[in-house]
């Protein structure tokens, strides 16, 4: 026995060797269970996948670069809780490819947005945030209200996350370019189609022009519904950390 341990004292390139087979060992046994496993996330009622104007809304998101001033990702600190809300529910991020909690948080937590403003509040704040924020810092976005949205392509982005394993049905994806705009032109149109699909999609003409659907309609609506489905007043861990 203990001749066999000297090899690995006396030669740096055996013990080496041994470290990494015992540390693969040790990182297999954690990992290869969450493989096999059908859902490592606690399912939550009320999460759903992004309306078709909801997510090209999450892209100019991404494009403009909202992540390196916010976080999407309320953590279980009281004084976060206290101004945002409820923290974070894994199940909240589950549809998003790529995730948006962000690390950078120069401007206020956005993952409980939703509600907390009217769409003309948006609006005018991101034409120019001091207008109704006089001590902010954040660039304005006044070019979206100008940009037509462009969603010729909107099928192949709900088809593509799909491939990531987002339960979009094959009635959705048919019907995406239908429910974008009906979703951003609100009273007028039919919105039944994405309301059934989309429960909780907030509706309207998000940027005060009815005759366009631009970036900023897109925009506006993805804020809307950010942090809005999980009704937390029936909401109960499945397991009691304490
Ligand atoms: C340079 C950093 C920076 C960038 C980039 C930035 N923001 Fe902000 N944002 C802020 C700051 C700081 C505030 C707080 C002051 C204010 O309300 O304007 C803020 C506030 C907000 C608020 C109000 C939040 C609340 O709870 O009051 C929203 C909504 C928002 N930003 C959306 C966006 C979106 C959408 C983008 C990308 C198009 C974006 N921001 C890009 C810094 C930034």
């Amino acid at each position: 026995m203990r001749i066999s341990h000297a090899i690995f004292e006396k030669n740096v390139i055996v013990l080496i060797i041994g470290i990494l087979v015992t540390v693969s060992i040790g990182g297999l046994v954690q990992l290869v269970p969450l493989f096999t496993m059908e859902q490592t996330i606690e399912k939550v009622e009320g999460v759903r996948p992004y309306s078709p104007l909801e997510l090209m809304g999450r892209n100019i998101y991404i494009r403009e670069g909202c992540y390196l001033c916010h976080s999407q990702m309320i953590r279980p600190f009281r004084d976060e809780a206290e101004r945002f809300g409820h923290y974070s529910l894994a199940a909240e991020s589950m549809y998003d490819h790529p995730f948006q909690w962000g690390s950078k948080r120069t401007g206020p937590d956005l993952a409980r947005v939703g509600g907390k403003y009217s769409n003309e509040w948006h609006v005018a704040h991101l034409i120019d945030p001091r207008s109704v924020v006089p001590e902010s810092i954040m660039p304005p976005y006044a070019f979206l209200a100008h940009k037509d949205l462009p969603f010729d392509d909107i099928a192949d982005h709900l088809k593509a996350l799909r491939i990531t394993g987002v339960p979009y049905t094959d009635e959705e994806i048919a019907d995406a370019r239908k429910d974008v705009i009906a979703q951003a032109t609100g009273g007028d149109a039919d919105t039944s189609g994405v309301a059934q699909r989309y429960p909780k999609a907030v509706m309207g003409d998000f940027d005060g022009d009815p005759t366009r659907i631009t970036e900023m309609d897109a925009l506006v609506a993805y804020l809307q519904m950010l942090g809005t489905l999980v009704d937390f007043k029936d909401y109960r861990p499945a397991a009691d950390y304490r």
